[in-house]
């Protein structure tokens, strides 16, 4: 316990947090999970009751657990942006945050998540609208029911009238993309696997969705997308439950995505569904190849799915105008593709990586199996492919 002032930081080890209590009424919380690995606990979650807000309690409660965190001799992991900002502004402290690249970059630069940089990452924030569109305008029944992702994106009135909405022009890859989720999480279901491991989450909102089964979910985005996605989450109540492990990653950088996954709580020796969804065209070929030879070090069982773009000339005819629209669209929003793979060179980059039981679907593909089209005659762009791979 750390007394401040009146009141007491109290530690509460079956309940995994310090409380700030002033004559015994509970003024706020910060929410840790133990991480054994690296006698270190992670700080995932602040809390202040609303009433007691602007007194600077925040501060009080954070400087008094890391003082109690100091005397029992174990180190921290400030994933919650309140925690590392608290570190930012307490430089003398830093000794105590856990050994992990995410703090030796924090050592480094002296800063954690700039708070600057947590942004949405705006393909992210298209894809979340394009399945919210999915289910304002498409013809029932939806093969993805997804109006979360629209709420944690908070869109400016009329958003359905962006370039990137029209209802037309980007029917093709709207339908391909409701068309991959639901594949990937029927099959993440049906085979009964309990860990899901998003590669370039974004705002899938499958831990809200699913909140009763019994999957653990990680999400590995970049820092500052996901800061700014935890504070969404958090703005509208939703939190992020225990089930729900956010992984701050830069693929391209020197981060070193499968340390922080364990570090997570990931197991790797229990199976996994590793899903990657519109994320290979913006990462350079060695990064995605690099990721394959590390995923398949997976458990038995566990199944990697990830889509990619088909190079131009293997698209139809009728998809290229919208596919080079895209392109364009993404390269003035500044997260360019740069990766594009035929379905023979995504197998064999799977097959060179050690992968076995390797298949290509195109997404258009899924989306017939669904029934897409059979009442309207829509199509889903022949753009895309989706690598299966099996351990
Ligand atoms: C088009 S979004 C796809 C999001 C989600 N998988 C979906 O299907 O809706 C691409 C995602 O990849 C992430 N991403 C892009 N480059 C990345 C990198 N170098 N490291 C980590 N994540 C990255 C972006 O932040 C974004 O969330």
């Amino acid at each position: 316990m750390s007394k401040t002032g009146e009141m007491d930081v109290i530690d509460r080890p079956d309940e995994h947090r310090y409380e700030l209590v002033d004559s015994d009424r509970v003024m706020g919380f910060a929410e840790y999970r133990p991480v054994p690995a690296q006698d270190a606990l992670e700080f995932h979650h602040t809390v202040i009751d609303p009433a007691e807000r602007g007194r600077g309690l925040g501060e009080v409660l954070v400087t008094g657990a890391m003082a109690d965190v100091r005397r029992k001799g174990v180190t921290v992991r400030p994933t919650c942006s309140f925690v590392a900002q608290w570190f930012d502004q307490h430089p003398d402290e830093v000794d105590l945050l856990a050994d992990t690249p995410d703090a030796q970059r924090r050592d480094a630069e002296g800063i954690a998540v700039d708070v600057a940089d947590a942004q949405p990452d705006s393909s992210a924030v298209r894809t979340a609208l394009w399945r919210a569109l999915h289910v304002q305008i498409d013809p029932a029944p939806h093969l993805l029911v997804d109006e979360i992702g629209l709420a944690i994106a908070a869109p400016e009135p009329g958003w359905q009238q962006r370039r990137d909405m029209d209802p037309q022009g980007t029917a093709g890859h709207r339908l391909a993309l409701v068309a991959r989720t639901r594949f990937v999480e029927d099959l993440l279901v049906e085979e009964g696997i309990g860990q899901y491991v998003l590669l370039g989450a974004g705002l899938d909102t499958f831990a809200q969705r699913h909140a009763d089964d019994d999957v653990v979910v990680f999400e590995v985005d970049q820092p500052g997308p996901q800061t700014w996605k935890r504070h969404r989450l958090e703005a509208l109540g939703l939190g992020v439950a225990d089930h729900l492990r956010l992984v701050p990653v830069d693929f391209e950088s020197t981060d070193d995505w499968w340390a922080e996954l364990l570090v997570a709580g990931f197991d790797a020796d229990a199976p996994a569904l590793v899903s990657s969804s519109g994320v290979s065209m913006y990462i350079t070929k060695p990064a995605t190849e690099s990721t394959l030879s590390r995923l398949v070090q997976l458990a038995p069982g566990s199944i990697v799915a990830m889509t990619f773009m088909y190079p131009l000339e293997l698209v139809d005819e009728i998809d290229r105008p919208a596919l080079i629209g895209a392109a364009r669209g993404a390269e003035a929003a500044g997260t360019p593709w740069l990766s594009f793979y035929s379905p023979e060179e995504m197998a064999s980059l799977a097959t060179d990586a050690g992968f076995r039981h390797v298949t290509c679907i195109p997404t258009n593909e899924l989306a017939e199996r669904a029934g897409v089209g059979r009442s309207n005659g829509a199509r889903a762009s022949s753009g895309e492919g989706i690598l299966i791979a099996r351990i």
